[in-house]
């Protein structure tokens, strides 16, 4: 979302319309705006600041205390590498250094053309598999560090 389309501004505004009246407008907005556009940016903000009268500093919080929500576009697939107790004793940490290697960027980072995110998360709940990755809602248990190239040609090659 570089400059705001006056699509993407009416777009938002309704969106905040919607929900004025709730018990919590800034989370179903801000839930609604990450589902529409799947990030949150600093300039959407400030719209929904305007509108709402809700502070950008609130707002600012909210979207960065919450991983739910992002201020840079992810990419199409999301790696989510559990850090949780039980999957790091297991080498999880040896897991996502491995994601991190071959695909060129850091924990919460995009890979450039748009394809990969790496995200580093607390236990899932999937402890009696872990370590435990997922990659767009698909989990994977067990993850052993020689199988990652694997796991991202897999999702290359599907494009
Ligand atoms: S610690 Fe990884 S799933 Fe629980």
């Amino acid at each position: 979302m570089q400059k705001l389309s006056e699509a993407a501004v009416k777009q938002i505004n309704e969106i905040c319309d919607r929900h004025v009246n709730d018990k919590t407008p800034l989370m179903m907005i801000l839930s609604d705006i990450q589902k529409e556009y799947g990030y949150v940016p600093i300039d959407v903000q400030e719209l929904v600041s305007e509108r709402t009268g809700i502070s950008v500093a609130e707002i600012y919080g909210v979207v960065t205390f919450y991983s739910f929500f992002s201020l840079k576009p992810k990419g199409k697939y999301i790696i989510g590498c559990c850090l949780g107790t039980a999957c790091y004793v297991k080498g999880a940490q040896r897991i996502i250094d491995e994601f991190c290697e071959i695909l060129g960027i850091e924990p919460g980072e995009t890979t450039e053309d748009g394809m990969f995110t790496i995200d580093a998360l607390r236990c899932i709940g999937a402890c009696g598999i872990a370590p435990a990755v997922t990659i767009n809602g698909t989990v994977y248990p067990k993850m052993q560090v020689n199988q990652v190239q694997e796991v991202i040609n897999e999702y290359r090659k599907k494009g």
